[in-house]
């Protein structure tokens, strides 16, 4: 699985242990590479559209609080980002929201607990089922509000 991750400086080095814990996937790291100051749209813009075009299956994105991350991902059409801060939050984002990104902030989870939320969020499948009706209903939302 192809996993695009990006971050801003607050995230960036959980962003790093995570490329580095996560053994089941390949990443694609669109930065930030430093823990200068920088504005979190710039980096999970580049994740979502990561999604979005198919180069990554899913991403991964990261800031302090995940708040301003998941605020600028949920702009980009077809993007079901999920701010998640324990397993189960990660493991039902995917069963029952088929979320395509994960938001984590570095600042408010530890690193143990962040790598077991993402494996717990890669690891869950997709329910389908009434759950497709909720996702086609925002899909609608997002093409005519
Ligand atoms: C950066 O200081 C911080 O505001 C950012 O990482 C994030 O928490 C915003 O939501």
């Amino acid at each position: 699985m192809k996993l695009v991750i990006g971050s801003d400086h607050a995230g960036v080095r959980l962003k790093n242990l995570l490329k580095g814990a996560i053994q089941n996937a390949e990443f694609i790291d669109v930065g930030t590479y430093n823990e200068e100051s920088c504005d979190y749209p710039d980096y999970i813009s580049l994740v979502a559209k990561a999604v979005m075009s198919g180069e990554a299956d899913a991403g991964i994105a990261l800031c302090g609080t995940g708040i301003g991350a998941s605020i600028t991902a949920n702009k980009f059409d077809g993007i079901r980002a999920a701010l998640c801060t324990n397993c189960f939050m990660a493991e039902m984002s995917k069963r029952h929201n088929n979320a395509n990104v994960l938001v984590l902030g570095a600042r408010v989870v530890g690193d143990d607990l962040a790598v077991r939320i993402v494996q717990s969020w890669l690891d869950a499948p997709y329910e389908g089922g009434r759950h497709q009706r909720r996702l086609d209903k925002i899909s609608a939302i997002e093409k005519n509000g």
